[in-house]
């Protein structure tokens, strides 16, 4: 599937920038191969436009903001947030602005993040009630720059068995390869996946899991959300739990910027902030290393026999299902360049010496 080819992927929301980040001015977004700007309008939220002044084509990106509008850094045309054309500070004040504007989108704030949907929405942001719940606590984990596609990072986040070989050095059991099963539900958003698993748990690891035992136990409630949005809540034995919100942000067909939020129920002195992010950050650069190596472009059609498959791929084979019958029913065809690399069934040839 090419992301950006695949029209209906345009009518979900996707996390942007930080909102943080939009408080020194407007900054450039590519979602879905579509060049934005996002900005604070004067009412404090976020706004996104088409990245294109009207006059010269400048980036208005390359611009500020102004009483809540964005200004273009050219010649100064001043936009609102619904993209209308406010301001050209070249006429004189009995000239009158002409009705001309650029092409603006939904945006709203959650969760520390501008969430932009390109087209009438599908569906909502996923909800996440820990935001508003006094006993967790949020932290704005990673925001960083991806050479995968969104698919691929959302089908190894429901992947149990890369734990013991991707994560050996960390949290995987190399010595302990077959996978827990998934206990899977589907549901109208896309599913619900749930299991138990054991994991390694070194010393770095012992304030982020609540546990100084060399092995615990995940009690893993894992979501995804279509198309490529995920929650896992993970539960220790404890009762600590290190929930993990993911928006991977389809940039174009094979980069993502990938957003990770954590909600925990304890507090600074357990586990720092900075703990946190350490611990969290190893893992996902073991993941980015692998994932970055895979061909961004998964076909969603099984039929087609590009890939081969085991039976703790089941989670992926129901996205597949799941995203192709989503393009159907919204009249599309799936996208693929994908390049069979291996017939299938395949019949190794043995080479004699
Ligand atoms: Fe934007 Fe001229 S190009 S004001
Ligand atoms: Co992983």
């Amino acid at each position: 599937m090419l992301i950006t080819r695949q029209k209906v992927l345009r009518r979900f929301w996707y996390a942007t920038e930080k909102l943080e980040n939009l408080k020194d001015g407007p900054k450039p977004f590519t979602l879905l191969g579509e060049k934005l700007v996002l900005f604070i309008d004067g009412s404090g939220e976020p706004a996104a436009l088409m990245d294109r002044c009207c006059h010269r084509t400048a980036k208005l990106s390359k611009g500020w903001c102004d009483k809540g509008l964005i200004v273009c850094g050219y010649h100064g045309w001043s936009y609102d947030r619904t993209g209308q054309l406010i301001d050209i500070p070249q006429f004189s004040p009995e000239q009158v602005v002409p009705r001309l504007g650029v092409k603006s989108y939904r945006c709203k704030p959650r969760y520390g993040y501008a969430w932009v949907c390109l087209d009438e929405p599908l569906a909502d942001i996923p909800e996440v009630p820990e935001d508003s719940d006094p006993s967790f606590r949020r932290i704005m984990q990673f925001h960083d720059d991806w050479e995968t596609s969104a698919f691929r990072l959302m089908e190894n986040s429901f992947d149990n068995a890369h734990f013991a070989f991707v994560h050996r050095s960390t949290f995987g059991q190399i010595d302990q390869p077959i996978p827990e099963k998934y206990e899977i539900r589907e549901t109208d958003y896309g599913f619900e996946a749930e299991t138990i698993v054991t994991i390694a748990n070194p010393p770095q690891a012992h304030r982020v899991t609540g546990s100084k035992e060399p092995t615990t136990r995940r009690h893993m409630r894992n979501k995804w959300f279509m198309p490529f949005a995920r929650r896992l809540d993970i539960e220790y034995p404890s009762g600590l739990r290190h929930i993990i919100i993911n928006s991977a942000t389809p940039v174009d067909d094979g980069r993502i910027k990938l957003a990770q939020i954590l909600y925990r129920n304890d507090d600074e002195a357990s586990c720092s902030t900075e703990e946190l992010i350490a611990w969290d950050q190893v893992i996902v650069e073991e993941d980015r290393d692998i994932l970055e190596s895979t061909d961004p472009d998964a076909t969603m059609d099984m039929a087609r026999k590009v890939e081969s498959h085991m039976p703790s791929d089941r989670p992926g084979m129901i996205m597949r299902k799941r995203l192709l019958k989503l393009l159907r029913d919204h009249g599309e065809d799936e996208i693929s360049e994908a390049v069979p690399a291996v017939s299938w069934p395949f019949v190794p040839t043995i080479v004699r010496h």
